[in-house]
């Protein structure tokens, strides 16, 4: 292993990214050691707290790469020297815009045979949200066309964005009706991928939308602020509001909602046995990333921008 490796480094007092020289990471003996192909970029991550609480933050939550070096412990789901792989891992170690970096077992899932690494590196942490999102809290069942979900409608705001884009394919995939809420001209993409209606958001349109209809059962907000706001009149009695970007209870309105309907947030779990079921779905062809663009690890500045003001259409990915 070279002494130091490429490594883009976050400064939360400073507020500024640098690509420097820096010792790579010695792994636990409980993590494996990884070379690192491409890593994905996620809208307001250098703001999050977790992430920038360890002592040398780097941006990059989740990666696609191979294994270069194993714990000396078997453990039941064995990786090895070689094998391709890929990854969202705890938001309080440092990330992977890096040439090597470290996983857990419990963290790390067979890379889709079916992609490249600039496409696996746009999964991990976009499919898990949704995924956690529609099953795991919003209750609707993760199985294949489920006799369970018949009758079952979600509706996903930012249904463009990466989260949104696997919401909708996943809510296609175990039968529930989707309605995709997004900005005009993004409305080809979230049809192709699933959506059985669009909303194309203006202001209070979400709550004319909603009117004299009995509402769905689970509202999937991946944009936040007014849009979240609005999404809470449409969510039927006893329903609920599930939230990524912003904590749903802190934008409940005063008027329009309907009885029993709850709200939570949530962070996303690394859960490699979750993230291996999604491995299986892609490889089935019945879901797929969408990748925005790629980029150098040089071109940080210019992918960090697409990131958070350029209005990706899809996951934004760093080659390493
Ligand atoms: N809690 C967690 O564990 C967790 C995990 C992953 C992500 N997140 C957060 O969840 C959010 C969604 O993640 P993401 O990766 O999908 O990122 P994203 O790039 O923020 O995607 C959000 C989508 O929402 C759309 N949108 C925003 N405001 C809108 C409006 N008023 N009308 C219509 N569409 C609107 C955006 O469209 P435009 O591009 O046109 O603006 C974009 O397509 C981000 O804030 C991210 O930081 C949280």
């Amino acid at each position: 292993l070279p002494t130091t490796i490429p490594t883009l480094l976050w400064s939360p007092a400073s507020k500024a990214l640098t690509l420097s020289s820096y010792p790579p990471p010695t792994p636990t003996p409980s993590q494996h050691l990884i070379e690192l192909h491409s890593t994905g970029l996620t809208r307001g991550e250098l703001t999050w707290p977790e992430p920038n609480s360890c002592p040398h933050p780097i941006p990059g939550r989740d990666f696609a790469g191979i294994i270069v070096g194993s714990p000396p412990t078997p453990s039941p789901r064995p990786f090895r020297p070689g094998d391709r792989v890929y990854a969202l891992t705890s938001f309080y170690r440092p990330g992977h815009a890096r040439t090597y970096s470290v996983a857990e077992t419990t963290e790390l899932a067979r890379m889709p045979a079916t992609l490249d690494f600039h496409e696996a590196a746009a999964v991990p942490m976009s499919a898990l949200s949704a995924w956690q999102g529609l099953f795991t809290k919003g209750g609707l069942t993760a199985e294949e066309r489920s006799g369970e979900n018949e009758g079952k409608s979600v509706l996903i705001t930012g249904a463009s964005g990466p989260v949104g884009l696997w919401a909708l394919q996943l809510a296609r995939w175990s039968g529930v009706r989707s309605v995709a809420v997004v900005r005009t001209g993004k409305e080809g993409l979230v049809s192709e991928l699933g959506a059985d209606e669009v909303v194309v958001y203006e202001e209070g349109g979400l709550r004319e939308w909603g009117e004299g209809k009995v509402g769905v059962e689970v509202v999937f907000d991946c944009a936040g602020g007014k849009l979240l706001k609005e999404a809470w009149t449409v969510a039927k009695s006893g329903g609920k509001v599930v939230g990524i970007a912003e904590p749903p209870k802190d934008h409940c309105p005063t008027d329009g909602v309907k009885e029993d309907v709850k709200g939570e947030w949530f962070i996303v779990d690394q859960d490699g046995v979750m993230l291996e079921k999604i491995t299986d779905l892609i490889d089935a062809g019945k879901v797929k990333p969408v990748v925005d663009s790629v980029w150098k690890l040089e071109e940080w500045g210019k992918a960090f921008d697409k990131v958070e003001t350029g209005h990706p259409l899809g996951r934004v990915v760093v080659q390493v």
